[in-house]
């Protein structure tokens, strides 16, 4: 498994994970890792403009299995980031989300915090989350898919 930056052939890699991802439950086409399902969207997510670093996961046969963004956005005139991570379903609880993570924040500027969006009904990220640095910080409730749910706002300084 190799950690690296993405490359354009990989956009519509990104795509692919994007769309299975999508499939695997009713709330994943709700959130940004389930959108990235068309060419722009895709292409921004690895090389637009509120990237501030993005991580791939490559197998031996150079598909992409996973990814990792951290992305800037003004909210409310401050500059805020936002990190989005996405491992494929069958190399999950092999490290690689925990590598990727690691290997973004080697590559971010110095001092500045990160949050990472959960919700309530993705069980897996809330438990993984806390375990790659990251602490609680806050949480909101928003209607996501139809249901009311509670996000947990997590934040990790680089
Ligand atoms: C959340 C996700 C990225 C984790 O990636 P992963 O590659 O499976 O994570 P890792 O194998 O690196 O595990 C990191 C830690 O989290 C723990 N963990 C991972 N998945 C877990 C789960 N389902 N339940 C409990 N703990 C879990 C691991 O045991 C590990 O803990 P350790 O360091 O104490 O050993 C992956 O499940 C995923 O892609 N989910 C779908 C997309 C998603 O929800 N992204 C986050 C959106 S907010």
């Amino acid at each position: 498994m190799k950690i690296c930056y993405p490359e354009p052939k990989n956009i519509p890699q990104l795509m692919e994970l994007s769309k299975s991802f999508a499939d695997e439950t009713f709330w994943a086409s709700h959130i940004p890792i389930g959108q990235m399902v068309d060419t722009e969207t895709a292409r921004d997510r690895l090389f637009g403009s509120e990237v501030v670093n993005v991580q791939i996961a490559e197998n031996e046969k150079g598909q992409l299995v996973g990814y990792v963004g951290v992305y800037s956005e003004i909210v409310d005139g401050e500059m805020v980031y936002f990190a989005s991570l996405l491992v494929a379903v069958e190399y999950r609880h092999k490290g690689v989300g925990k590598r990727l993570v690691e290997q973004v924040f080697q590559n971010l500027p110095a001092g500045i915090k990160v949050e990472a969006w959960v919700g309530d009904f993705n069980r897996a990220s809330l438990e993984a989350t806390p375990k790659m640095g990251f602490t609680l910080a806050r949480t909101m409730n928003l209607e996501i898919a139809g249901k009311e749910a509670t996000i947990y706002i997590f934040e990790r300084k680089s």
